[in-house]
């Protein structure tokens, strides 16, 4: 195979547990390895751990551990969780290896036999969360970390520096000359922003704590976790010992590091002016993805709100839960881990159209033709169509998995399974199944609907491998994930004829969210029934005039438009608001109230607001919502 990809992941610290942020990085490098394998590269798939540094150091002093034994403790639950995960990666890497501590040594001797390393003092602000030096000029007096919000500690300590600063303008060059180096675009453009302010030299070698890679020409410090960790990812392709393994996935590969958005400066500044020092080539693309948060909140051990994959995998299933990560959200930008919304992407897309599709399609012909895929004659515009959106979704798959677009590759791989629901309704095999003449017709039908499926099998084993042989297993293909390709599938008509298909099974049963119990205990004495509910009628309203009430300090009078009708209204907020900064504002509005008399005054319904010790607000509405649309 001449066509090399190579792709990593961060390296995680092992001062926690592996939880659905670091699998969501991991599954989507797993996914686009699959991928690429799917297209014919030789795919070389690092991930690991990061295992050196203050952080380490200092969690295992809390829980009365040397740090030789936190690493060795908490490493292999990443292994196994990556395992549990059907991550298919090539290596695993630790730090602490005896492979990464010589490269590490032979990448710092080449920067400093290039002349880019220096003895000085550090003098400043530290983030141990972060491993992170971070510029006085970024925080304020609280001293607070500006990325993770830790309070951060004044460090003063000799120090070896890299010339960091000598490589600004080759890599704004570099940025510049390859629009794709740091994705996406908007994460660049902060980069580059950032490089401009100035890039200071960085220190790279501490000597206040122990727990890393001594430095070879001082033993008194150890190299600075960073330094050391993004060494990594050249370490596992033999930089050091290997170059012909070297040669093969860093020189002539596709080389992809794809990380989360809190580690982009490392990966996008330090990490290629390491490589320009030691005359490395620096890779092909940084890809940051975005943040998730738990039910709409940040997640944290002290907050108990993070998810933990094992568990959910239970619940819904491995490969459910690896579709939902990548189709939830746009890879890059920022994601909620629901219950609610894994629910959803299960019953809607994977038992309703997913499920159905090969369900239907087998029950099919199970009972047209019991079970066997049988030769039929002509094309119809129908079968024209699908097979022209088949080649225009192979199109668009690709060009988004190039770009790591993985939800929207799948959005066009479910634009086709739709199409395929559809052509079952617009066939009608049932009123063909009747007339014995159409039986040829029949039986065309079936083909495509088969046929569809393999494609569609094979499009989704990158997302759901389980899932894509449990299908071909159903069509009553014996296939192996490693023997499927794209370059099979591109063409109409890899089924053979007269195969039989297994037993029909569904993949997805659809799921009811359950509800958790302290959550019904906690309201229960206060329950209503959805009738009492109904019975209050809230719409939309728009006002359009309001005035003081004479005589009245607190009442202020309107109104409002609630659609084809209008009304009059007294709502007692004239001490919060100026009658007419209020007009043209929508508000909800409790139309079927009895009306009240007051101060002479019909007045015909109620405003909503919401009502504190300070002040009583209007509950506002978008203002491109119709007047008189009800609430529910
Ligand atoms: O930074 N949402 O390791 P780390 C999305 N050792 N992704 C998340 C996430 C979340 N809520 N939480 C974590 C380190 N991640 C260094 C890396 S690389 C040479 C050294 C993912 O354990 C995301 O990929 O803090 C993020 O970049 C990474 O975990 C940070 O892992
Ligand atoms: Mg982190």
């Amino acid at each position: 195979m001449d066509k090399k990809f190579f792709v990593t992941t961060p390296i995680y610290y092992v001062n926690g547990e592996p939880h659905v942020g670091t699998a969501y990085t991991t599954i989507a490098a797993d996914v686009i390895s699959r991928y690429k394998r799917l297209k014919g590269y030789d795919v070389y798939f690092l991930t690991g751990t990061d295992e050196h540094g203050q952080k380490i150091e200092e969690t295992a002093n809390k829980a009365g551990l040397t740090p030789k034994e936190l690493v060795d403790k908490t490493s292999p639950k990443f292994k196994k969780m990556w395992e549990r995960l059907n991550i298919s990666n090539t290596d695993f890497i630790r730090t602490t290896e005896d492979r990464h501590i010589k490269a590490v040594n032979k990448i710092l001797k080449k920067v400093n036999e290039n002349g880019d390393i220096y003895k000085g003092n550090y003098e400043g602000l530290y983030c141990v969360s972060c491993e992170n030096f971070v510029p006085k000029n970024q925080v304020d007096k609280d001293e607070l970390c500006p990325d993770c919000g830790k309070k951060l500690r004044t460090v003063k300590e000799e120090s070896y520096f890299f010339k960091m600063s000598k490589y600004q303008d080759q890599l704004l060059k570099h940025i510049e000359e390859n629009p794709n180096f740091i994705q996406p675009e908007y994460r660049k453009n902060e980069i580059v922003s950032f490089i401009k302010q100035g890039l200071t030299d960085l220190s790279i070698s501490r000597n206040t704590f122990k727990w890393g890679i001594p430095l070879e020409i001082d033993n008194g410090h150890v190299i600075y976790v960073w330094f050391d960790a993004l060494t990594n990812y050249i370490t596992a392709v033999g930089y050091e010992n290997d170059s012909e393994k070297f040669d093969k996935y860093w020189n002539n590969s596709e080389v992809l590091h794809i990380i989360g958005k809190d580690i982009i400066r490392f990966h996008a500044i330090i990490w290629p002016t390491m490589l320009m020092s030691a005359g490395i080539k620096v890779p092909d693309k940084i890809v940051a993805h975005g943040w998730w948060t738990s039910e709409g909140e940040k997640m944290s051990k002290s907050k108990n709100n993070v998810v933990d994959p094992e568990k959910e995998i239970e619940k819904y299933g491995l490969d459910a839960f690896r579709y939902f990560m990548l189709r939830e959200v746009n890879f890059g930008v920022d994601g909620d881990y629901s219950q609610q919304g894994i629910v959803n992407r299960i019953n809607y897309d994977l038992a309703n159209d997913l499920g159905n599709l090969l369900n239907r399609t087998i029950g099919m012909v199970k009972k047209y033709f019991n079970g066997i895929v049988i030769e039929g004659e002509g094309e119809d515009n129908f079968d024209k169509e699908i097979k022209a959106l088949y080649s225009q979704t192979l199109v668009e798959v690709d060009d988004y998995m190039n770009k790591l677009q993985f939800s929207k590759a799948l959005e066009s791989i479910w634009k086709f399974i739709s199409r395929m629901n559809k052509y079952i309704d617009e066939t009608a095999p049932w009123t063909l199944a009747k007339d014995e003449s159409k039986k040829s017709r029949l039986a065309v039908v079936m083909y495509n609907l088969v046929e569809s499926l393999y494609k569609i099998s094979v499009l989704i084993s990158p997302f759901m491998p389980e899932t894509s042989i449990k299908m071909l297993n159903q069509l009553g293909l014996n296939e192996k994930i490693d023997n499927l390709s794209i370059e099979k599938i591109e063409n109409w008509g890899n089924i053979p004829y007269n195969i039989k298909l297994a037993e029909p099974n569904p993949i997805f049963p659809r799921i009811e969210l359950e509800v958790k119990e302290e959550e019904i205990i906690e309201e229960e004495q206060n329950f209503i029934s959805i009738d009492d509910f109904s019975k209050v009628k809230i719409v939309v309203a728009e006002i359009l005039q309001a005035d003081n009430v004479d005589g009245a300090d607190k009442l202020l009078k309107f109104r409002v438009s609630i659609g084809k009708k209008e009304r009059t209204v007294l709502s007692g907020i004239a001490k919060y608001y100026k009658p007419q900064e209020l007009i043209g504002k929508k508000v909800l509005f409790v139309s079927n109230l009895k009306p009240v008399k007051l101060r002479g005054i019909l007045s015909e319904g109620m405003l909503l607001t919401t009502v504190t010790k300070k002040s009583i607000r209007l509950i506002e509405i978008d203002k491109s919502i119709e007047n008189g649309t009800e609430v529910k």
